[in-house]
């Protein structure tokens, strides 16, 4: 039996119960067979239940650039690492084997060296999806400093925020980027946000778009004539254990965004080991996880668990929509991808469209299909299973999150039985637990309710970047001693898991989410807006769409209401980004509140989702009268 491969039920009982009773052993044994350290450690788990620090494999030290690359130099150095596919079709695809990637890492590493990047140092990056992101996240790993990558879609001011929080001292983009028939004006962007930026002191910018822009003088450097020059020899810095790898932005139910921190030995070995399990990946296959970098999902398994696995993994530039419908499926027909990873709210969107877009292609080569970031509804699952998957392969429904770094609850394909809508069962090594609403665990089968995790795993974010503090308030004072997750779920009479939704104020657009207070502060920035509240409410491809309920000052009224809107999706737009902005604005003179003055978004919900019969006792608020007016005027 190897703890590290996967191939069955029993197996898989047998190493979860092992992960379990002694998780010390069983993450040793791992850590052990599987990668390449420059020291050992001395103490596997070292776990501070007060403070809620855990510290993994401390005393060991390490490269993860050497995990990804450099061991594979003698067994695989002509393989393809990573397979590059670009927005336009016409453009030839790019095969960077093993062996090319460590030389453009070492060079993208000696030019990050050579503007003055240390160890520790944190470096933004800001890029499309090509082969420079990729490259640029391991460039700042091979020497130590530490990466904060920001979702290419989110704007200047978004950007800046996330530079500031963490003080990064470069950004590394591009001229611009391809999305679609479209391109996008990154370095416009850029310019903006750096404004007010105080501690960058240079950018990178990688030529993609060949657009006209302006470069400032000893700020800004084209990225080509540098790699031209550096040197391909870079020796990796040697990290401890748990020092940082990456920062990673997420919206939390309030404030500003958190920046989770990732640290080196832990974030690796569970990523790793989740991308061999999960995927059942084997040598000859051609993995493809559509996701960006941008997000956890694109560190986790498009860069680091597939190059520790020694995988190809391919990176896409562009859009499911780009020339056509059926841009995902010829990807795979092409390249013969084995492995296909995305999100239900692609899903949705393809299987809106015809089917002679999927059936033009042989997609034959697929063996296992994987969705996250959102719950399945059931009705896509099918359309998956059925016209993609064929009924052949299976679909795993991964369960995580940014904090978590790797999938949580997943099944293990050709092992765990799949059900619709269902993640299924914890992966080794993690202990879920179900809360109801006053802490108590919920034990035993057929229960719902509030999801949170009872024993640290590898890859838990160790904190949020220069806010322990809040750190602790967010994640382990709801249960004390437990992780918790935001979301709500429930154990099936079989113990199997399905993930119901955020128990938060975070709403899940399009797969992204979206904190509730950043966008009604954007809106509120409006002047002629005096309160607003946003809520979720179902839409038949993105999932959630966003309901924005608006009340105006007295000096706004006279306002032509459409024009307010598109103002206040603009605000949106420039203070967050376009996936933020509202689907509906609906107007209103006051929003229902508590008797201390909270905004029922429970109540807004409900009637946006046109489920106005079930609001239950409203007699208690503070202005009972005015969801009766809110529920006159909903917008259909
Ligand atoms: C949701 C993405 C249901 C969940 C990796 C979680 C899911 C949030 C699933 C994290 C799934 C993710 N089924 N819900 N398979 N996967 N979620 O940080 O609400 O972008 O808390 O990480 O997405 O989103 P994040």
């Amino acid at each position: 039996m190897s703890n590290y491969h996967i191939k069955g039920l029993e197996e898989y009982f047998q190493v979860y119960r092992k992960s379990v009773d002694n998780p010390t052993q069983f993450w040793e044994e791992i850590a052990e067979e599987n990668f390449v350290w420059r020291k050992r450690w001395d103490n596997v788990l070292a776990w501070d239940k007060e403070d809620n620090r855990v510290k993994w494999f401390e005393g060991a030290q390490l490269n993860i650039t050497e995990n990804c690359i450099d061991r594979h130099l003698y067994i695989r150095p002509d393989k393809t690492a990573i397979l590059f596919e670009p927005n336009n079709p016409q453009e030839p695809a790019q095969h960077i084997t093993y062996k090319e990637l460590h030389e453009r890492v070492c060079k993208f590493a000696n030019v990050l060296k050579d503007k003055g990047i240390q160890k520790g140092d944190r470096v933004c990056i800001y890029l499309p999806m090509i082969p420079e992101l990729a490259i640029s996240l391991l460039a700042c790993a091979r020497i130590g400093a530490i990466h904060s990558v920001v979702f290419a879609g989110f704007s200047a001011t978004a950007l800046s925020s996330r530079i500031n929080d963490a003080t990064c001292k470069m950004v590394i983009t591009s001229d611009g980027s391809y999305r679609g028939a479209k391109t996008i004006d990154l370095k416009g962007i850029v310019d903006e946000a750096l404004q007010d930026t105080p501690s960058i002191e240079s950018v990178l910018v990688v030529k993609r778009i060949q657009s006209d822009i302006t470069m400032q003088n000893g700020r800004d450097y084209w990225l080509q004539p540098l790699l031209d020059v550096a040197s391909s020899d870079c020796p990796a810095e040697i990290m401890n254990a748990e020092d940082e790898l990456f920062i990673l932005y997420t919206s939390g139910s309030t404030g500003k965004p958190k920046g989770m921190v990732h640290t080196t030995a832990g974030y690796m070995i569970y990523a790793a080991y989740t991308f061999k399990n999960v995927f059942q990946y084997r040598e000859q296959d051609v993995y493809w996880c559509s996701a960006d970098i941008g997000w956890i999902t694109g560190h986790s398994y498009i860069v680091y668990g597939p190059l520790v696995n020694g995988a190809t993994t391919v990176l896409f530039e562009g859009v499911p929509t780009y020339p056509d419908w059926g841009r995902f499926w010829n990807i795979i027909e092409k390249h013969k991808v084995t492995q296909f990873y995305t999100a239900p709210t692609a899903i949705r969107a393809l299987a809106k469209e015809n089917l002679d877009y999927v059936e033009k292609y042989d997609l034959s080569s697929l063996k296992i299909l994987g969705t996250v970031g959102e719950p399945i509804n059931e009705e896509a699952w099918h359309w998956y299973n059925d016209n993609i998957g064929k009924k052949k392969s299976p679909i795993v429904d991964t369960w995580w999150q940014t904090e978590t770094g790797g999938m949580m609850i997943s099944p293990i394909p050709y092992a765990t039985p799949t059900i619709p809508t269902f993640a299924t069962l914890p992966l080794p090594g993690i202990q879920p637990v179900l809360m109801d609403e006053k802490g108590v665990e919920l034990t035993g089968n057929q229960v719902e309710g509030r999801l949170a995790v009872k024993f640290p795993w590898p890859s838990m974010a160790r904190t949020i970047w220069g806010n322990h503090q809040r750190y602790k308030d967010i994640y382990f004072s709801t249960y004390p001693g437990n992780y918790f997750t935001g979301d709500g779920a429930l154990r099936d009479a079989t113990g199997y898991y399905r993930i119901t939704g955020r128990v938060d104020d975070v709403i899940i657009v399009s797969g992204h989410n979206l904190g509730t207070a950043p966008i009604e502060d954007a809106i509120n920035e409006h002047q002629a807006v005096a309160e607003s509240a946003i809520v979720g409410f179902p839409h038949n491809v993105k999932g959630n769409a966003l309901y924005g309920y608006v009340i105006l000052k007295e000096t706004g009224e006279g306002r032509d209401h459409n024009n307010v809107r598109k103002e206040i999706n603009q605000l949106i737009t420039e203070r967050i980004g376009p996936i933020a902005k509202l689907d509906k604005i609906q107007f209103t003179s006051g929003l229902p509140k508590t008797r201390s003055g909270k905004i029922m978004r429970r109540i807004l919900r409900k009637i946006a989702s046109g489920e106005t019969e079930q609001l239950g006792d409203i007699s208690t608020l503070l202005n009972p009268e005015v969801v009766e007016e809110v529920i006159k005027n909903v917008l259909v």
